[in-house]
């Protein structure tokens, strides 16, 4: 009989090509070593480690040419704005937005997703709307809905999960039946499982219900190409420092009719076309929604990220990462008493499990004698530990650089979970 867990379990033909040595000798970081062993790191779902030509990038505009952007009239602040909106305009084409007004930079993807809550709230939500997000999401992607039900009244409804962590078409067809759904926010890959959402039904169906879809993309963008046009979603988030930028820098994609028709989330300086003491008017997009000084030079690191990315090939690091999948599914599975939380079809390189007679943190806290780093816990979704049964769950995240031999170490270093606990 062939199980989910099998079918993930099936060989992704990763290509002869992809230089995974060459690709780890760009992240100096790798080279490490911790508890005189070397760095063998699965928590990219956390954050991603970052490429020389990223860690290059931010040094040179510190060294060579930095000053404040939209303010200045003189060189060094035209050029370092050249280079800001020129970061945008990469960002633009990643997601395939069609103009730089839908591209919003913010502190970080829960930032972005805030600014869309408020700046709805206050717009175009009312009372007794609907919003619909699943049993999956991160905190990031609960906690302002819940803000805005408390602040606005809004009605929050949960879409079920299946026991394998598929987002489960049916019952949500029947949530956006009941009508009155304004808007859904779901994840496109989750942070816990690495499931990966039907996005372009989901949206479908929304749209058929009237209602706007958000996807958090924070666990995608780095996995998968991206088309924001394709997927023809409303809203798309993702942060920066998951995708080997920097921390500090998060995007909003918006409809630009959309983010046309919403409010100004934070007020300052920037975001204003005109001001007096009896009032302000807004600037156009993508402004309106930067308040104060942005963050610059991460935006700098950011487009220097997707560009490192794109040079490898996002469909070359999701077949890589698929074989690595394949292979930890089937390592892991000969770990006694191990047991794989999140078995969808559809799934990106991360493996969270629970181990019998062993606690998340005492096994990460062994891993990490071996030189192995993975998160343990909740992982930020509580609601979804809840969903699935268990207190927290070890979860191995893998990215661009990670190998087999990597995955053999955290297989023998569980094994000696299991010696030390029996
Ligand atoms: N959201 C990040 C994670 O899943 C921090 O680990």
């Amino acid at each position: 009989m062939t199980t989910t867990a099998d079918a993930i379990i099936r060989d992704p033909a990763p290509s002869d090509a992809y230089d995974v040595e060459a690709i780890r000798r760009d992240f100096p970081i790798l080279s490490q070593q911790v508890h005189g062993k070397p760095l063998c790191f699965l928590d990219n779902g956390a954050s991603a480690q970052k490429p020389r030509a990223v860690i290059e990038a931010m040094r040179e505009s510190f060294e060579t040419c930095y000053a404040n952007v939209h303010r200045g009239a003189y060189d060094f602040s035209e050029r370092t704005t050249a280079a800001y909106e020129g970061a945008r305009d990469t960002v633009r084409r990643f997601l395939n937005a069609r103009s730089e007004a839908e591209i919003v930079f913010a502190k970080n993807a829960t930032e972005a997703m805030n600014l869309v809550a408020h700046s709805l709230g206050r717009g175009l939500l009312q009372a007794g709307d609907k919003v619909v997000i699943s049993e999956m999401e991160h905190h990031s992607n609960i906690v302002p809905w819940q803000m805005l039900r408390d602040s606005h009244g809004v009605e929050l409804v949960v879409a079920p999960v299946s026991d394998e962590g598929e987002f489960l078409m049916e019952p949500y067809r029947k949530i956006l039946a009941k009508g009155g759904v304004k808007l859904v926010a779901v994840t496109h890959v989750s942070n816990v499982m690495g499931t990966v959402t039907p996005a372009k039904k989901i949206v479908e169906a929304a749209h058929d219900a009237g209602a706007w879809v958000l996807f958090d993309g924070s666990q995608a963008v780095m996995h998968m190409p991206v088309d924001v046009q394709d997927l023809d979603c409303d809203f798309y988030v993702f942060t920066g420092h998951k995708l080997y930028g920097p921390n500090g820098i998060g995007v909003l994609y918006g409809r630009e009719n959309l983010l046309d028709r919403m409010p100004p989330f934070l007020g300052g300086g920037d975001m204003i076309s005109s001001v007096t003491f009896e009032k302000s008017e807004w600037a156009d997009l993508p402004a309106k929604f930067e308040a104060g000084t942005p963050p610059i030079t991460e935006a700098i690191g950011l487009g220097a990220a997707i560009d490192y990315v794109q040079s490898i090939g996002l469909e070359a690091i999701g077949a890589h990462e698929r074989d690595l999948l394949s292979y930890a599914m089937q390592r892991l599975a000969a770990v006694d008493g191990l047991k794989v939380i999140g078995t969808a079809p559809e799934k990106t390189a991360v493996v969270s499990f629970t181990m019998v007679g062993a606690h998340p943190h005492d096994i990460a806290t062994i891993v990490d004698q071996q030189g192995v780093a993975v998160r343990a816990g909740h992982h930020c979704a509580e609601p979804l530990m809840h969903r699935m049964g268990v207190a927290g769950t070890t979860r191995a995240s893998m990215g661009m650089y990670n190998t087999r031999a990597e995955i053999d170490r955290l297989g023998e270093a569980l094994e000696k979970v299991n010696k030390i606990f029996g």
